[in-house]
């Protein structure tokens, strides 16, 4: 089997798992990427063999292919207040804690879970590291002003003892996210503080929100090849 299909394996076993934890009328918050793909996929027969539950999506893209399958699926301020939301990630580490937004939808996954009582994180054995830091940190930006605060963005890593490329996401042709913002992603090669960091972002103006959950997941559900290993409890 190619690599690449053996990887689509792997994440589709770990959303199959996040799936036993789905109750008829729960209210789902729905995460976005190729491993939430999955999730959403294996939704969808089960809402046509006539599980009822209640969605919201962390995407344009999750909103439309969870509409495709006719699982029914409204907005956040409709249904406010979600039961459980399953995401994938980019890499999550000992304690929970992720770094998310490679697929460029980090602020609405953080305010979606951040409206859960649980969230389930899906992912493949590649992405459970020791420490936070080698995938490059997305951070979602105002247009406006972008390159001060891209200053303000590499002076705090630097004051922090930080070091590391950032890169605006598409270059000249910067990428949008759904909320009109772009992407700058940082490669910092190791995160020691997540914590620490992830306070001082959030008091730079123009930095929307950041890559780091922290506190949010509650259990990781990773596929490794024969078994799914599970961090945490949900
Ligand atoms: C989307 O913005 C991301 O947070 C994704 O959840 C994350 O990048 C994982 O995506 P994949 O499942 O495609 O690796």
């Amino acid at each position: 089997m190619a690599a690449n299909d053996n990887r689509e394996g792997l994440k589709r076993e770990a959303a199959r798992r996040a799936l036993d934890f789905v109750e008829p009328g729960m209210r789902l918050g729905l995460g976005t990427g190729t491993t939430a793909r999955h999730f959403v996929d294996l939704l969808g027969e089960k809402v046509a063999a006539g599980l009822k539950v209640r969605c919201v999506a962390t995407s344009e893209a999750t909103f439309a292919q969870a509409k495709g399958l006719g699982i029914p699926i409204t907005t956040l301020d409709d249904m406010p207040e979600l039961d459980l939301t399953v995401d994938g990630a980019d890499e999550v580490d000992p304690e929970l804690r992720l770094i998310k937004g490679g697929g460029g939808a980090l602020l609405r996954e953080k305010i979606v879970a951040a409206a859960s009582r649980r969230m389930a994180v899906i992912v493949d054995e590649a992405k459970v590291v020791a420490r936070l830091g080698a995938f490059p940190l997305p951070i979602e930006v105002v247009p406006f002003g972008l390159v001060s605060t891209r200053r303000h963005i590499e002076a705090a890593f630097a004051s922090l003892g930080l070091a590391g490329a950032t890169n605006l996401r598409g270059g000249a042709k910067p990428f949008v996210t759904d909320g009109g913002h772009y992407i700058v992603d940082c490669g910092l090669g190791a995160i020691p503080d997540p914590e620490r960091l992830a306070a001082t972002l959030s008091t730079i103006p123009g930095v929307v929100e950041h890559g780091l959950f922290i506190g949010y997941a509650r259990a990781a559900f990773v596929a490794r090849s024969g078994a799914v290993e599970t961090l945490g409890r949900l």
